[in-house]
C-alpha cells in the first residue's frame, strides 16, 4: 500500500479535498491522509511515500523533517533541497538563459547590516554603489521587492530615486531587487502541476483580493495563451517545481514571468474560485497518485529541475 501524506498549516479548504478525492478513486494500493509526526528521528523513512509539502517555508522544523524523509525515499513535492536553494533573484536570472521573458532586474544588498556583521563584513561592496548605471538599466516607475518572500509583503511601486532611496532605508535587513514596471494590458495566474498540467486564470491584481481571479473575463487570443504555457512550461522544467504558480504580466502582446516562485500557491477556493479549485485538486491529485505509482522505495524520488540536471550531467543547459 502507497501512503500519500499533506502537510499543511492554516488553509482550510485545499488539503482536505486533495486527500478526500484521491480516496474517492478507492484504490487498494494507494491512500492519502493528512500527515502526522510524533516523532523524527535521523536516518529513519517516515511512513509517506509521497508527501504534498503546504508549510515548510513558514516552519524550518518541517523543512528539515521533510529532507530527512527525502533521504529515505519520499517523494516530497516540492523538492525541499531545490526550494531552500532558490529565491526570486536566481530564479529570473534563470529564466534569462531559458529564453522566458522576464522585466529587467537588479540584485541591491540589504540596507542594514545582517545580525553579527560590521561594514567590514561589505569591504567587497563598492560604496556607493553604481546607482546611476542601475537607475538608468531600470528606470522609473519601477518596483522593489525582496528577493524572497510573497504575499504582496514589502512590495513598493517608486516613481524617482527620491521615493527609492526613502523605501531602500525602510527595508531593514531584508535583501531587496529593483525591477522594471511592466505596464500591462492583461495579467496572468497560471497553476503548474506535474511541470506538465498548465492551468491558466486572469487576474488582475489590482483589484481587491476576492475579486482578483476575474470571472467570465474576455476573449484571450490562442496564440497568447500558448506563448503563456510555453513560458510556464518551461520554468517549471527548469526549476524542477511539480506544485508552482508562475504570474505572467503582458505588455505589447509579450509576456513577461513577474513572479514565478510560488511552491506554496493560494489554492483556497474562496479566493480561487469553485471552477480553478476543482482543476488544481484533480491535477494535484493525478499528480501525487502518478508520484505513489513510480515510487520506489528507498530510491532518491525527488523531482530536479533541468538546471540542477544540467551540472550533475555536465550538459547545457
Ligand atoms: N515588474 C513588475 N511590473 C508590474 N507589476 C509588478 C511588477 N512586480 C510586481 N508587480 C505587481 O506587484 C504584485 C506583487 O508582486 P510579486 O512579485 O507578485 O510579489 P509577491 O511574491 O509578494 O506576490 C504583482 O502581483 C503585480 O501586480
Ligand atoms: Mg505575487
Amino acid at each position: 500500500m502507497k501512503k500519500i501524506g499533506i502537510l499543511f498549516g492554516q488553509e482550510n479548504t485545499f488539503p482536505q479535498a486533495f486527500v478526500d478525492r484521491i480516496n474517492s478513486h478507492k484504490r487498494n494500493d494507494i491512500i492519502a491522509e493528512i500527515v502526522k509526526i510524533n516523532k523524527v528521528i535521523q536516518g529513519e523513512p517516515c511512513e509517506y511515500d509521497v508527501i504534498i509539502d503546504r508549510i515548510s517555508q513558514d516552519v524550518p522544523f518541517y523543512r528539515s523533517y521533510l529532507k530527512n524523509a527525502a533521504l529515505n525515499g519520499t517523494a516530497v513535492i516540492n523538492n525541499p533541497f531545490w526550494w531552500s536553494a532558490d529565491e526570486k533573484f536566481f530564479n529570473n536570472a534563470l529564466a534569462t538563459k531559458l529564453k522566458v521573458k522576464v522585466p529587467k532586474t537588479v540584485l541591491l544588498p540589504s540596507n542594514q547590516h545582517p545580525p553579527d556583521t560590521t561594514s567590514n563584513s561589505f569591504r567587497n561592496l563598492s560604496y556607493p554603489l553604481d546607482w546611476e548605471g542601475i537607475f538608468s538599466y531600470i528606470g522609473f516607475p519601477a518596483y522593489f521587492k525582496p528577493f524572497s518572500g510573497g504575499g504582496w509583503k514589502n512590495v513598493y511601486r517608486l516613481n524617482n530615486e527620491d521615493e527609492f532611496f526613502k523605501a531602500y532605508s525602510e527595508t531593514g535587513q531584508l535583501v531587496m531587487m529593483l525591477q522594471e514596471e511592466i505596464i500591462f494590458t492583461e495579467y496572468f495566474r497560471c497553476y503548474c502541476i506535474d511541470r506538465k498540467e498548465v492551468h491558466i486564470m486572469q487576474y488582475d491584481p489590482r483589484l481587491p483580493h476576492h475579486l482578483r481571479y476575474v470571472r467570465g473575463a474576455m476573449e484571450v487570443e490562442k496564440k497568447l495563451l500558448k506563448k503563456i504555457k510555453e513560458g510556464v512550461l518551461k520554468l517549471n522544467i527548469g526549476l524542477g517545481y511539480d506544485f508552482n504558480t508562475v504570474e505572467f504580466a503582458v505588455r505589447d502582446g509579450v509576456p513577461y514571468a513577474i513572479d514565478f516562485c510560488n511552491p506554496a500557491p493560494d489554492a483556497d477556493v474562496k479566493s480561487v474560485g469553485e471552477d480553478n479549485f476543482e482543476w488544481i485538486v484533480n491535477a494535484s491529485t493525478r499528480m501525487a497518485i502518478s508520484k505513489a505509482e513510480s515510487h520506489i522505495p528507498g530510491k532518491n524520488n525527488l523531482t530536479w529541475g533541468t538546471f540542477v540536471n544540467s551540472f550533475v550531467k555536465n550538459e547545457n543547459l
